[in-house]
């Protein structure tokens, strides 16, 4: 399969393409801002790059040729995610995972969840709850994915899930989780992750803020 990834040159994005090359067999495209500059094709024959911001449109139709999954790396855009849905639906490319952040359905509890909405801000939870709102209200085959506080800790990618309607657990989860989880998704066979929202986190974390905070 040829996997797109927009927003490329962010951190979650280099982890997703780099664990997609050495763990499948599956074609990178990689969108991103100046991407001729800022990223580099380690294995020609399965990497393709455009550059290119969400709200450009010629640049990503022509990225979505030949795609088969869409990962998008940011969801506070609104007239670029808006591009990128319209896009897809032109060249009628249905599987969508996108990064946004817990709390978007006030669905964290107690005083981790009081913490978190004092410390993210109320207007930017609630442009990330009317961006995944658009995402719900598509036709495609979506995955969003609410992801608690980051880090970064090499080998260890160890997640859960939380399912929507479900209160939020885990004040913190690694890069690293989060793009092992978006190979997993790739590869997942079933249906199971398709038009879902899900809360991403690392299991025995439910404290009332991050370790790093
Ligand atoms: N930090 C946290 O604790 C936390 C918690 C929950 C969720 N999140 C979200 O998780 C996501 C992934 O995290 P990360 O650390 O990988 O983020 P990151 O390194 O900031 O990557 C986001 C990427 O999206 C790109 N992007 C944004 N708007 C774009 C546009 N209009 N056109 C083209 N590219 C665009 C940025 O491009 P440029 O490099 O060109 O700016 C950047 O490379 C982020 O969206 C973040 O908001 C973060």
């Amino acid at each position: 399969m040829n996997i797109l990834i927009l927003g490329a040159a962010g951190r979650i994005s280099h982890l997703v393409a780099k664990y997609i090359l050495s763990q499948t067999d599956h074609n990178l495209i990689l969108y991103a801002r100046r991407a001729q500059g800022r990223l580099k094709v380690t294995v020609p024959g399965r990497m393709r790059l455009v550059d290119g911001d969400f709200k450009h449109t010629k640049p990503l139709l022509e990225a979505l040729n030949g795609a088969d999954i869409v990962y998008v790396n940011a969801m506070d855009d609104t007239e670029g995610l808006k591009n990128i849905l319209a896009a897809m639906e032109e060249k009628k490319v249905k599987r969508f995972i996108g990064a946004s952040i817990l709390g978007i359905y006030d669905e964290v509890p107690g005083a981790f969840g009081a913490w978190n909405k004092r410390m993210v801000g109320t207007e930017r939870i609630k442009l990330q709850a009317a961006n995944a709102g658009l995402v719900e209200a598509s036709e495609l085959d979506y995955t969003i994915l609410r992801l608690t506080w980051l880090y970064d800790q090499q080998n260890n990618r160890n997640y859960m899930l939380t399912y929507k309607g479900e209160a939020f657990r885990g004040a913190q989860v690694t890069r690293e989780a989060v793009a092992q989880l978006i190979v997993d998704m790739i590869d997942e066979k079933s249906e199971k992750y398709l038009k879902t929202s899900l809360g991403v986190s690392e299991p025995d974390t439910d404290w009332n803020k991050p370790s790093f905070y």
